[in-house]
């Protein structure tokens, strides 16, 4: 921890629980590296005492913080005013506090998409089926379909995929059991779903009749290697770990907090990767 000075710049992430949130690490890393003043905290909230919170860290002077689960949806209602990216998702995951206002953006989708890109998988690179409709498919549908592509949703509960589609005009709908069908029109996969994460069920879909050219994305990190992601591997597809998206997501934080614009490199996975590591 380096020595702060009276003037250094605070930010954290917000959750509750917030103990395994690997963004603390991820930011500590990059401070370090570019020799921020600055710190970047742990910041455990209990949801009925988080619009209090945030706008008391915004009078003690932080100079913004990550939102994490459960209080995406609050962030996004508590804001004086949220960007376009925010506004399509429905949720903020960044707040910046200036001039005794309090704006959120959501960096998700973007994070998902600058991992695409860093991968060699163009966003646009065909029509994308997205497993899930929860707050992540969201953030990766409405990037993707700003990125030009025709995005599909598949999820278990269909009420749930139908409720998206409704709010986001030109999103397509299949049911879950078309899902393995579906695959020979797409060339983008990506799971969203906590299928395939520790502790859960893997996702069961045979990729055999996947078409040659289809990329893989997941965006579970635990473990890196999902079994989707290592089936894919095995039938000789593309693929596209979670890790990255975590990793791009917070670039535009550290950068509007500490006046810096940090890279994802090597370096960096390899550092917040050493910590995924089952002990
Ligand atoms: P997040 O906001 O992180 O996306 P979420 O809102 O809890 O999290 O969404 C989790 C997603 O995983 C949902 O699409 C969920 O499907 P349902 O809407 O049907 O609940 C999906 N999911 C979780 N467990 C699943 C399972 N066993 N089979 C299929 N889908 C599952």
């Amino acid at each position: 921890m380096p020595i702060l000075s009276g003037t250094a710049r605070i930010a954290g992430i917000i959750g509750w629980p917030v103990a395994h949130s690997r963004s603390p690490r991820l930011h500590g890393f990059w401070l370090e590296r570019h020799g921020v003043d600055g710190a970047y905290v742990p910041l455990a909230i209990r949801p009925d005492h988080f619009a209090t919170a945030v706008r008391g860290l915004a009078q003690a002077g932080f100079a913004g913080a990550n939102v994490t689960i459960p209080h995406k949806l609050s962030a996004f209602t508590l804001c004086d005013s949220v960007d376009e990216t925010a506004h399509r998702a429905g949720a903020v995951n960044t707040l910046l506090f200036q001039d005794g206002r309090i704006t959120g953006s959501n960096t998700d989708g973007w994070g998902f998409v600058a991992n695409l890109r860093a991968h060699g998988v163009a966003p646009d690179r065909g029509p994308a089926l997205i497993l899930g409709a929860g707050g992540a498919a969201r953030a990766v549908a409405a990037a993707l379909q700003a990125e030009g592509a025709s995005v599909t949703i598949a999820n278990r509960t269909p009420e749930r995929a139908s409720q998206l589609a409704a709010d986001l005009p030109g999103l397509a709908v299949v049911s879950w059991e078309a899902v393995g069908d579906a695959l020979r029109d797409h060339a983008l996969l990506i799971n969203t779903t906590s299928l395939g994460m520790t502790g859960h069920t893997p996702l069961d879909l045979d990729l055999a009749p996947a078409p040659d050219g289809l990329a893989v994305a997941d965006i579970v990190y635990v473990p890196l290697e999902t079994p989707l992601l290592a089936a894919a591997r095995a039938r000789g597809l593309r693929t596209v770990d979670g890790l990255g998206m975590l990793l791009y997501q917070a670039i535009p934080g550290f950068r509007a907090w500490f006046g810096v614009t940090p890279e994802v490199d090597d370096a960096l996975r390899r550092f917040v990767a050493a910590d995924l590591l089952p002990a």
